[in-house]
């Protein structure tokens, strides 16, 4: 349903994924800094996948994981709110003979459903794009599309309470991006952590667990974190 006070997620915070060039430059960047074939691996065993599962990724971006999830379930949903990045995941699927993978525009918030509960939903660096009253209606409506005893696979920035200095925190982070991914990236967490909706670990996990989904496992370099969250 969509009502007047519905929040507008089309509209990108921060980087800008609904522009073409950011889009292939963003792909180019992640080849290089991600190991994505050993993510997927890992989203399969977390999510217990099989070659009979559907799963849905929500802010599929370039398509990479879902193009990976494709060769070891039935079919996979992906779904996001760039056009731009929908095309090119798209015609990267195409190029790669990938035939049971539907892309579709939608949001955690609103557009494509998949018609039936799925086996399983993984997103990735996407959920902080809402802030956090938003989230918490994103997971509660990524839990309606789970079957029973499903699992999310949720990764994304979390600020980690347990972190008592947060300046020299990010300092270090920053200082670390730098080092192993170069002065772009280094900026854009900077604009991350300044202008994005990333939260705190004790929000993210209380409206996770509120949406009736059990934590059964928690990952993290103390920045990213990934929640392994069964309904
Ligand atoms: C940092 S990229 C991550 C892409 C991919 N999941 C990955 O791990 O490389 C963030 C993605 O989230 C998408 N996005 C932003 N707001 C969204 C929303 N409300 N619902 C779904 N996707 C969203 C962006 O368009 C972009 O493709």
């Amino acid at each position: 349903m969509n009502v007047p006070w519905q929040y507008d997620e089309a509209t990108q915070v921060g980087t800008d994924y609904g522009d073409q060039s950011e889009v292939s430059a963003y792909d180019e960047r992640m080849q290089q800094l991600r190991n994505t074939e050993a993510e997927a691996k890992d989203i399969e065993r977390a999510l217990c996948l099989t070659p009979e599962s559907t799963v849905w990724e929500i802010g599929t971006g370039t398509g990479q994981c879902a193009i990976a999830l494709s060769r070891v379930v039935k079919h996979v949903y992906a779904t996001d709110v760039s056009l731009a990045m929908l095309e090119y995941a798209r015609s990267k699927a195409k190029r790669q003979g990938i035939a049971n993978v539907t892309f579709a525009e939608g949001g955690f918030l609103s557009g494509f459903r998949p018609a039936h509960p799925v086996d399983g939903i993984v997103s990735q660096l996407a959920l902080h794009h809402l802030p956090d009253f938003w989230k918490s209606r994103a997971v509660v409506a990524a839990a309606n599309s789970l079957r029973s005893g499903a699992r999310l696979y949720l990764r994304d920035v979390v600020f980690q309470s347990t972190t008592s200095d947060y300046d020299a925190f990010f300092q270090a982070v920053i200082e670390g991006v730098r080092a192993h991914a170069g002065e772009e990236v280094a900026r854009q967490t900077v604009q991350h952590i300044k202008t994005e909706f990333s939260t705190l670990d004790w929000i993210l996990e209380g409206l996770i667990t509120r949406a009736g989904l059990k934590i059964v496992e928690k990952q993290g370099d103390g920045f990213v974190s990934a929640y392994v969250c069964e309904k």
